[in-house]
């Protein structure tokens, strides 16, 4: 089977050819240069710049106070790190809700002013002519259904969809309008696992699913969640592959004994000046 060469740049052709080839597509949040940048060489195919970046680096309990021009400045980090990679920016709560115009400039700014190519957009049947007006102006959308965070305080928690045969059907419906109105991709989240195949099956555009089994054409998780970075929220979809906590923590805890002992700096980090200074003793 072909493989995507590690140079190309991921492009929303290659996206969709990659679903066609059955080739499962890796999508990992990155809010800064550094996670990018290895992120970026490890071969992922999308870094998404979340609005999960309320939660995990801004410290609040939910995506809602994020604001758009954080999203932009985030974005503009990601970018410095990213060579090949899709970056993909994440419209936070009320950047594209209050109007399409309001929509259009905002998502217009982040082609203009970052190296995002795709913008992500929660939201159904509701933001439909948002989808249209920005894809008819070239500005890729990928859509995301399911589970919505940034509708958290109207959902009352955050619970799967697509449970029972109408959540499903609607789920469908919504998912078709989507893929009909312009959107090059769709994130199903919270979704089951049953529910996410059927539509994935009966798209032609990728899904990319987070706690949506394992059908989707592609897959999410936010990094530091992967990463084991935040060891008070264990979540049930989340796979941790390096449990990265307690190693920070005794790295720390090791600078920190070495600061007070006076280990740290050694004469491997230390810089002499030539010739050495010889200092004259004081006459006591
Ligand atoms: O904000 C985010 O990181 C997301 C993903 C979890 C899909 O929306």
């Amino acid at each position: 089977m072909e493989t995507l060469m590690l140079s190309e740049k991921v492009t929303i052709p290659k996206l969709r050819k990659m679903k066609v080839e059955r080739r499962k597509i890796a999508m990992l949040t990155a809010y800064d240069a550094t996670f990018a940048q290895i992120l970026d060489q490890a071969g992922v195919d999308i870094i998404l710049v979340g609005d999960s970046l309320g939660r995990v680096v801004q410290g609040h309990d939910n995506t809602l106070p994020v604001t758009f021009e954080q999203s932009l400045y985030h974005t503009q980090s990601v970018g410095r790190g990213v060579k090949r990679a899709m970056i993909v920016t994440d419209m936070p709560f009320m950047s594209y809700q209050v109007s399409g115009e309001q929509a259009l400039l905002n998502c217009g700014r982040v082609l203009k002013e970052t190296l995002a190519i795709a913008v992500k957009l929660e939201g159904g049947m509701e933001i439909v002519p948002t989808v249209k007006a920005l894809t008819g102006v070239g500005i890729p959308v990928m859509g995301h259904i399911g589970l919505q965070p940034q509708s958290i305080h109207a959902l009352g928690g955050y619970k799967m969809k697509g449970k029972n045969l109408p959540e499903a059907r609607e789920l469908l419906e919504t998912a078709r309008v989507l893929e009909e109105a312009g959107c090059f991709s769709l994130v199903l989240e919270c979704v089951t696992a049953e529910t996410a195949q059927e539509i994935t099956e009966s798209l032609q555009i990728p899904t990319i699913g987070i706690a949506a089994g394992p059908h989707c054409d592609g897959q999410v998780l936010v990094i530091h969640d992967m990463l084991g970075l935040i060891p008070d929220l264990r979540l049930r979809h989340v796979k941790v592959y390096a449990d990265l906590h307690p190693i920070i923590t005794n790295a720390v805890q090791e600078y920190i004994h070495e600061v007070q002992t006076g280990s740290f700096p050694s004469e491997a980090q230390t810089t002499h000046r030539e010739p050495p200074l010889k200092i004259a003793r004081s006459k006591r």
